[in-house]
Order: C-alpha cells, then structure tokens, then sequence
C-alpha cells in the first residue's frame, strides 16, 4: 500500500506547550482557562510559535489534571465551553498557529461512564482491565508508576482493576475492538473541529500482554520497558493511523516512555506509518542537580543517540522541559548567578536541533523552581503518593516533604508570570497554585522591553530557526563528545554548515571554534576563537 506524502509543518514549526490550568485565568476563579489562551494569542504569535500543545482540557475529576479524562468529547467546564474551544481554534489559525490536543488514551478516569458501566458488571467490562486476586493480593506485582499497587479491588466487586498510575485512572483494554473503535471516533470529533493532531499520553504503553505477568523488577522505569512496545502496539497505531490520521492533515506525536531510539525509529517510519514524531523520554528520565557537578557527556550523547537512531527519514522532539518536571534552567543550569546566561544557553540547544523543538510555558522568560514551603500548597497527585508513602513507611513530616518537594510536578505548574502583580498577572484572585515569588522581577512585562531579556532571545532564536531549512533539515553531528563541559556541533544542510557551540557550565572553556562570524550569542563581542565564557552560547553563521 503506497500512503501519499504528508505535509510538513510539524517538522517546521515550534511546538509551545501550554498547562491551560496555569496559563491565563480571565474568568476570575483562580484557574487558568481557554478564554485565556484566546487572550494570550497576540504574545504567543509575536514569539513566533506555530503549535500549542494543550494539556488536557477535556472533562475530568482532575485528580492528575486531565490526565484522568472522564470525557474525550466534552470540554472542562473548569477550562471553558466547547464554544470556548472553537474560538481558540478559529483564532489561532487566523495567526496561522495549530492547536494540539494532548489525549490520555491508556486509560480513563473511573469517573468516565465507561469504567461505571464496567464497574456495574455492563457491557463494557471488558473495556478495561479486570483479573482475580492471588490469595486475596493484587493478581500481580506490578507497581503504579506513582507509586503504591497497580491493581485496585472497587468495595464490593471480586475482582482488581488495572492502574499504571493512581488509582483513579483504569487502563483501558485495547485489545476490545469497541475500546479502540470509541476511541478512533473520539479523535475524529476533534479533527472535525480543527485541531492540528495530538500528543497521544503514554501511547507506547496501550498494547499489553493478556497474561500480564509478574516483572522482575517493577519500579517505574523497568516496568515501562517491561510493557513498551508490547504485542499489538503497531497493529493498533496502524489502525489508528487508517482510521484517522490518514484522513486529515494533522500530526500524531506519541510520548514514548520505555522505548530506545531503534525501537522508536519503527514507529515513525514514513515507509509504514503510524505516528510521525516521537517524544522520548531519555532527557525526561535525567534529573541533575542545579549548578550541580554532572557530567555533560551522557546528556550529549542522548543528542546524537536519537538523531542517529531517527534518522533522517523518521522525525524527532526536543522535550527537555514539559509539566511533569523541574524547570529547564532549574534542572539543567543555574538559577542564581548565570540563570540569564544558562536559561539562554538551554534554549539555544533545544531550538537549532534536527527536531521538532518544544518550548514549555514560561521557559522562554527562564521561569524557576517554586520554593514551596508548605505541603499544603502542593497539588500533584505523584508528590502526594510519595508523601503519604513515605509516612506510612514511618517517615517523619519533615522528612515525607522533603521526598515530595524534591520530585513534584507543580515546580513547572505555578502559575505563568505575567506581570509583578498580587498573582503575577495570572489572575485577579489568589490562584489554584502559589506564585513563585520570584515573578516580583521575573516575568514577561519586565522583559517585553528588553533586548537583552531571555523572551527576546528566544524571539530570536525561533527567528533563527525559521529563516533557514539547515536548522530544520541539516544534518547534526557533534563535534566534541568527550569535552565533558561545552556542547559543540554542525547542523549541515545542502553543502552549508553552521556551527553552535554551548559551555554548559559556569567556568570558562578551552575550545577551538571557526572563524566564521557569530549571528547570535548570549555575550557581547567580540567573541575568541579558543575560549567560551561561562554559559557562553554562540550560533555562527552557515558557510560552505
Ligand atoms: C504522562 C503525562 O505527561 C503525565 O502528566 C501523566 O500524569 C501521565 N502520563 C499519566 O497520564
């Protein structure tokens, strides 16, 4: 079967990810909305990104913020109306800039009617996972990747549920031709409405082993790679693929935990198509400390590893930030004395590579870490997994926090800052999260005049990124795999090769670089052939 060519535009355009609950809040409840995104189009447009990827905004109890769909057709009444979407979709594109849908498709909300209805012994028992106990325990040894049992038994029925992740959110049974066919509609309904495709959750985990067996080690990441990949994951995305991908210009980007760069390069293999972009979780999975001594060379590697595995015919993502972590500059750079510097430095890398770039909301004003003070003021069901875990393993408050604090997803969600306002410009009302403190200087109206702001340099570099196909199709090597402080590679594209050279520390770097004049950097001139400054990013212009 011979499948026509499929538009690009995904490999062109920057992908900004948006957390609708924090973004922008005009309706005065504390929560961030559609409407919101609406009114921040004008900034989003100016920065010049072309996709916005929204995290879900369907119906949901919102025990892991949408991630627990109890809905795939309906709009969060806490986000909007359905009417609210259709404006976002139409706006947008006057602003030629594509809606993304980011959809949980491994399982549902037990809120959704489905699960209810399988939960009363209906007709759609079979659409989620159901098996008998061992002597009374979980049927196996799998463990939620938030931690605690995979498997719970509702009161009053015999048997336990599967859950890779809390409890309230089942996983569906796609071996259940109804569960695949409910879903293909459920997309449809959307791509009838506009969007530019989805981000499909956790999609390498939908095809499991019927006999779901005991793992030989059940932690987070070997259970994903346990189940990655499993028996029927082609045979269901290329079903997917058939019954609506093919159907519409659209782009299929499947978050891809538990799988290596061979085994992704399948899944986006224009020659037999089922998604067109990966997003890996090699950078998700690293968490160094800020400012801390890492080593750079492993986290280079994964680089050249995923363009090496991709190819040049598959397509990749650059997801170095997204909710589910710290801040970029908070992880990988340094938030005190060269957070300008760094956070300039992180976005050079993540915006010249041969990938599609994802920039999440409020990386490109180096928003930081949250210094939460409270356990109250956390939200994040994973955080509060670990906290009551740890308790109950007889840990003190103190120390259960400190476990929390350390791996919470709400340091990316505070609320977007805006502006120095009471709630950073957020919203008019205290809001769901608590600002970070910092927004007093840090934030968008502070660095709208700045030339020298990191919102400028972003502008900037996706500017850059624009003007020439090398920094969408050239090919990328890196040239200094070993120096374990700076980051220096090619992007080579029709006989022309521009350099980028990034010191990933806070020290000064030996380095030989070209001659060839610098078109953008995070220092003034003049620039040495030998040497970086600390964070030093240059991108030098392209020559034959
Ligand atoms: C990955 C999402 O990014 C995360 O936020 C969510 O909790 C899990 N998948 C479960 O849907």
């Amino acid at each position: 079967m011979t499948h026509p060519p499929r538009a690009d535009w995904w490999k062109r355009a920057v992908v900004y990810q948006i957390y609708p609950k924090s973004f922008r809040d005009v309706t005065g409840d504390g929560v961030g909305d559609i409407r919101g995104i609406t009114d921040r189009l004008p900034y989003l447009a100016d920065l010049g990104v072309g996709v916005l990827w929204l995290s879900p905004i369907f119906a949901s109890p919102m025990i892991d913020n949408g991630y627990d769909t109890s809905d795939y057709t309906s709009v969060n009444p806490l986000f909007g109306t359905m009417d609210d979407a259709d404006e976002l979709i139409a706006e947008a594109k006057k602003r030629g800039i594509r809606i993304l849908l980011d959809i949980a498709l491994n399982h549902t909300s037990t809120a959704h009617p489905w699960f209810q209805n399988a939960l009363a012994g209906g007709d759609k028992r079979d659409w989620y996972w159901w098996r008998d106990g061992r002597c009374g325990a979980a049927p196996n040894n799998w463990r939620s990747i938030f931690g605690g049992p995979s498997w719970t038994k509702p009161d009053g029925d015999d048997q336990f549920y599967l859950h890779l992740f809390d409890k309230s959110q089942a996983d569906l049974n796609w071996e259940s031709p109804a569960v695949r066919a409910a879903i293909h509609e459920s997309m449809r309904f959307w791509l009838d409405r506009g969007v530019g495709g989805f981000r499909l959750d956790v999609v390498t985990v939908i095809s499991k082993e019927p006999d779901l067996r005991d793992v030989a080690d059940p932690r987070p990441a070997p259970l994903y790679r346990h189940i990655a990949g499993g028996p029927r994951l082609h045979e269901f995305l290329r079903e997917m693929r058939r019954e609506v991908f093919a159907h519409y210009d659209c782009v299929a980007i499947g978050e891809a935990p538990g799988v290596d760069p061979a085994r992704a390069a399948k899944l986006v293999d224009p020659a037999d198509p089922m998604l067109d972009m990966i997003y890996h979780f090699d950078l998700v999975a690293m968490n160094p400390v800020t400012g801390g001594d890492w080593d750079r060379r492993p986290f280079k590697k994964i680089f050249t590893d995923w363009d090496r595995g991709i190819g040049a015919d598959g397509w990749n993502s650059v997801v170095v930030s997204n909710h589910d972590l710290g801040r970029i500059v908070s992880r990988f750079g340094d938030e005190g004395r060269y957070w300008k510097e760094s956070a300039k430095a992180l976005l050079t890398l993540v915006l010249t590579q041969r990938a599609t770039p994802f920039v999440y909301q409020g990386d490109e004003l180096g928003m930081t870490n949250c210094p939460f003070t409270s356990y109250d003021d956390l939200d994040d069901v994973w955080a509060k997994t670990t906290y009551r875990l740890k308790r109950e393993a007889g840990a003190d408050h103190d120390a259960a926090f400190a476990a929390a604090l350390a791996m919470t997803r709400d340091h990316a969600r505070t609320p977007f800052q805006w502006n120095d306002g009471a709630h950073s410009g957020f919203s008019d009302v205290k809001p769901w999260l608590p600002v970070n403190p910092n927004h007093a200087t840090l934030n968008a109206a502070a660095q709208a005049g700045d030339p020298d702001s990191i919102l400028a340099f972003t502008k900037a570099l996706i500017a850059l990124r624009k003007s020439d196909p090398l920094w969408i199709f050239g090919a990328f090597e890196d040239l200094a795999p070993d120096d374990r402080d700076v980051f220096i590679y090619t992007r080579t594209f029709e006989g022309r090769t521009a350099t980028v050279a990034l010191n990933l520390r806070g020290a000064d770097a030996r380095v030989t670089l070209p001659d060839d004049s610098v078109m953008l950097s995070n220092y003034a001139g003049p620039f040495a052939h030998d040497a970086l400054r600390p964070w030093e990013a240059r991108v030098h212009e392209a020559s034959h």
